[in-house]
C-alpha cells in the first residue's frame, strides 16, 4: 500500500474547488480522495435550486471513485475558504464511514493542514452491524 502526500492531495482538492457550482451559498468546496493504489478522484460541491438536493464535494469525490470500482481508500482532503478549515458535514461522515471507515481526513485552510481519523470525527457510528439479521 502506497503512502500518500497530504500536500499533493490538498493541491488536487484546491484544483477541484475551481469547478464548484455554488451560486446559492457562494461557499466553494473542493475534495480529493486517494485510493490505496494512489489513484486520486476529485469532487466539488454542486448546488441545486432545490437546496436540499445539493451534493457536497466529499460525496462527489467518493461516489466518483466508488462508481469506477475503487474499494480501498487512504485519505480524503477538503479545501474551502482560505483561512478556515472545513470539516466534513455529518452526512458526508456517514457515507465515508460506510465505505472507508479507516480513512484519514486532511483539512487545509490554504496555509496549514490538519489530519484526523474519520473514526474520531464520527464516534459511535451507525453501520452495517446495526442492521442486524435480514
Ligand atoms: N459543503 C461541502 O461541499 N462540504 C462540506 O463539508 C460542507 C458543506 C457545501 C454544501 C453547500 O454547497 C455549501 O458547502 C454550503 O453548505
Amino acid at each position: 500500500m502506497k503512502e500518500y502526500n497530504p500536500e499533493e492531495l490538498i493541491k488536487a482538492a484546491r484544483k477541484a474547488r475551481n469547478f464548484a457550482r455554488a451560486k446559492y451559498s457562494n461557499f466553494r468546496v473542493g475534495a480529493a480522495i486517494i485510493t490505496d493504489e494512489g489513484e486520486v478522484f476529485t469532487g466539488c460541491n454542486i448546488e441545486s435550486s432545490s437546496y436540499s438536493m445539493t451534493i457536497c464535494a466529499e460525496r462527489v469525490a467518493l461516489t466518483k471513485a466508488l462508481s469506477e470500482g475503487k474499494e480501498r481508500f487512504k485519505a480524503l482532503s477538503i479545501v474551502a475558504k482560505d483561512g478556515a478549515f472545513c470539516p466534513p458535514c455529518g452526512a458526508c461522515r456517514q457515507l465515508l464511514f460506510d465505505y472507508a471507515p479507516d480513512i484519514d481526513i486532511v483539512l487545509s485552510d490554504g496555509n496549514d493542514y490538519q489530519i484526523f481519523k474519520l473514526r474520531d470525527l464520527l464516534p459511535h457510528a451507525f453501520d452495517d452491524s446495526n442492521l442486524g439479521e435480514k
